[in-house]
Formats: C-alpha cells, sequence, structure tokens
C-alpha cells in the first residue's frame, strides 16, 4: 500500500522518531519494488522522483514541511526540521548523478554507502588498541628476564593435583589443598587423588613440566593466570597472573639467586632500590625466602609528606615475591630426566603480576583491572 504522509499530534522524540523510520522505510521500498519489479524501471524511478521530491507535491519538498514543519509548535519546529532534512537527505543521494548512472537493481549499496557518508562530518576516529597495563607489566618483567638469557615457557590453567601439588612437595593434608583455597573441577571424586582436575593456584606446577621436557641446565619464566578460592575485593581476585622463575644448573647457589633477583629488581623498580631477604617457607624450596623492595613510592622513608605511606604500610618496605632453593624432593619427581639433587641445585621464585602493576601505576582497587571499564584502560593506552 502506498505510503501517505501521517498528520503529527504527538511532537515528542519518540513519535518524531517513528514518523521519520516511516517515511524512510516506505522509500526504501518502494525503490526496491521498482528495482525488483517488471516495467520500464527508468519510467518507474522517475515516478518515484517525483512522488517524493517533487516541487509541487513532492512527500520531502511540499507534504512533509506542510503537514510536519508548519504546524508544529515552537518548541519542535527545530526537531522536525532536523527530521525533514534526514529524510531530504536520504531521497535526493538516490538520484545523485554518480549513482543515478548506475542501473537500478544494483544501487542499493551505492546508496547504502553514499548515505553513511557525510563529507561534511569530522572523519571518524578510529582508536587504537593498547595493551593491558597488566600484560604491559607482565612483559616488562618477562624481558628484564630473557635479557639474562631465560626463555619463556607456558603451562595449562586446569591443572592436575599431581603438578600443582604432589610433585611440588605439599603434603596430603596441607591447607591449600582444601575447597577454601583452591578451586576444584567438579566430578572427579572417581579419580585417583593425583588425577584430580583443578584450577591451578600458582604458575609453579610449570617447574615440573618443564623439567620432565627440558635436561638441565634451564632458564626459565613462566607468566600464567591462576585460581584461588579469594571472594574479590581491593587487593584480591579469584583469578590473578603470576611470574614464575626457575633455574637450574650444576652449582646454583643461594647467592645466584639474590644476585639474580636483585638485579631484576633493580631493572624492574629503578637502580636505587634496595633488596632484602626475609625467611619464608614453601613446600617446594629449602630454605625459602620473601623478597621485600624498598617502597617505590615513598622510598622507603614510610611516609609521604605528612602522610603515611599506604602501600608499604609506613614499613617503607614491600613485599614482591616468593622464592628459594629447589627442594632435593621436587627433583626426585624429574630425576630420570636428568634433575639428580646430588648433581644439579637451582632457584625458583615466583611474583603476582597484578600486585606489582597495582603498586607500579598507583592504582588502589584491583578490581579495576578486571572490569574492562574502556575510560580506566584508556589510561595506560
Ligand atoms: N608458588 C608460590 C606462591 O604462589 C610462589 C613461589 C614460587 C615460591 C617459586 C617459591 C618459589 O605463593
Amino acid at each position: 500500500m502506498a505510503y501517505t504522509v501521517p498528520k503529527l499530534t504527538d511532537y515528542s522524540d519518540a513519535a518524531l522518531n517513528r514518523a521519520e523510520e516511516e517515511a524512510r522505510s516506505a522509500f526504501d521500498a518502494e525503490l526496491m519494488a521498482v528495482s525488483a519489479g517488471t516495467g520500464d524501471i527508468g519510467e518507474n524511478i522517475e515516478i518515484v522522483r517525483v512522488r517524493w521530491l517533487g516541487r509541487e507535491k513532492g512527500i520531502v519538498n511540499k507534504q512533509i514541511p506542510d503537514l510536519w514543519l508548519k504546524p508544529a509548535p515552537k518548541e519542535a519546529k527545530r526537531s522536525v526540521g532536523q527530521v525533514l532534512n534526514r529524510l531530504k537527505r536520504h531521497v535526493e543521494i538516490y538520484f545523485h548523478p554518480v549513482i543515478g548512472n548506475v542501473p537500478p537493481i544494483e544501487r542499493q549499496p551505492f546508496f547504502l554507502e553514499l548515505q553513511a557518508v557525510d563529507i561534511t562530518l569530522p572523519g571518524a576516529r578510529r582508536p587504537i588498541g593498547a595493551e593491558h597495563p597488566i600484560l604491559k607489566t607482565s612483559r616488562e618483567i618477562v624481558a628484564v628476564f630473557q635479557k639474562l638469557g631465560y626463555s619463556v615457557a607456558e603451562g595449562p590453567v586446569v591443572e592436575t593435583d599431581y603438578y600443582n601439588f604432589e610433585a611440588l612437595n605439599f603434603p596430603p593434608n596441607h591447607p591449600a589443598r582444601d575447597t577454601q583455597d583452591t578451586l576444584f573441577i567438579a566430578g572427579q571424586q572417581a579419580k585417583p587423588q593425583r588425577e584430580r582436575l583443578l584450577l591451578r593456584t600458582h604458575t609453579s606446577p610449570v617447574q615440573i613440566r618443564t623439567m620432565e621436557k627440558l635436561r638441565p641446565p634451564i632458564r626459565i619464566v613462566i607468566p600464567g593466570v591462576v585460581h584461588r578460592n579469594d571472594p574479590p575485593d581491593a587487593s584480591h581476585s579469584p583469578m590473578f597472573n603470576q611470574i614464575e622463575g626457575l633455574a637450574v644448573d650444576t652449582n646454583i647457589t643461594f647467592g645466584d639467586l639474590k644476585g639474580t633477583l636483585d638485579y631484576a629488581m633493580k631493572a624492574l623498580f629503578g637502580s636505587s632500590v634496595k633488596t632484602h631477604f626475609r625467611p619464608s617457607f614453601f613446600p617446594f624450596t629449602e630454605p625459602s625466602a620473601e623478597l621485600y623492595v624498598t617502597c617505590f613510592i615513598c622510598g622507603g622513608s614510610g611516609r609521604r609528606g605528612s602522610d603515611p605511606c599506604r602501600p608499604c604500610k609506613q614499613t617503607g618496605w614491600i613485599e614482591v615475591l616468593g622464592c628459594g632453593m629447589v627442594d632435593p624432593n621436587v627433583f626426585e619427581f624429574v630425576k630420570d630426566n636428568g634433575y639428580d639433587p646430588k648433581r644439579v641445585s637451582g632457584f625458583a621464585f615466583g611474583m603476582g603480576t597484578d600486585r606489582l602493576a597495582l603498586l607500579k601505576y598507583g592504582v588502589d582497587d584491583l578490581q579495576l583491572f578486571f572490569q574492562g571499564d574502556v575510560r580506566f584502560l584508556e589510561m595506560f593506552g
């Protein structure tokens, strides 16, 4: 049924939009009908042109101005004017001299394209993507170790109990094995414990996986995602990132561990940073330590001007990673691949990438990294 211009009583934006859309689709439908129809296409197109653009009675040049614009209340005149201009453009473009030479049936793509391009508008800015701040931090850390001759290894996020715990010397009832801390995959009870699947709670299982594949000497860093059963808050997330390191060779000592990590921290946080090791415990390293660096926010003073420094809790030190000498019990699991604990020694370390990114960029809520809010991410572009 042919379109007739309705009278408007409602001049709200919604009503105007509806009226505009109705007129526009009516025009499109008439064109399509002509293009697809039999009859003389040229002649029929001309009929449509006059019906819509005719000076005397044309829909956009006469009827709409008379029926919509003239009676419009003063405050709606501007909106109606805009609707009218858009419709005019929509229709006129179709009879554009260039596309006018294209056979009607083939005009639709030109028509749509021209409609989409208004050369009077400023160009569309194509935003260039940027590295996510966590990925950026991760790459920086990895690059520091690559310069020292380390290669990059990766491993699965869904891991077996064997690699996540057993081969790392965790006793059967260690608290980390509890559902309080670890997210287990459901329905695994029928399997022997070592084959049960879980979300890895650290990147350390890749130590074992790598030593199974590569004979010593090795030097690797392992970036990756890990999961723990922690409710999300400003400093916790059930999903976070770690970077693991492992060096195994003959005669690797705790001195090598200290020297390597001291060098890496200076490369990451600046040459004035001091490092400090405190005894700690991990089932897979012996001895174990936590590494602290002088707070790079307050420079180690514990104060920011007259305020207490929050990131280091006024201590002047920030814990950045766990580390230690690879426990001989761990080597026992890969002994057959050349890791005889009597012949080789090594050190390992693991750090929380997200926490380092947090400190590095002075962000106070970890969740911001995971929410994907472009306004936040743009600040790192
Ligand atoms: N895997 C330990 C953690 O997640 C960190 C660590 C890695 C400690 C390597 C020592 C050696 O807490």
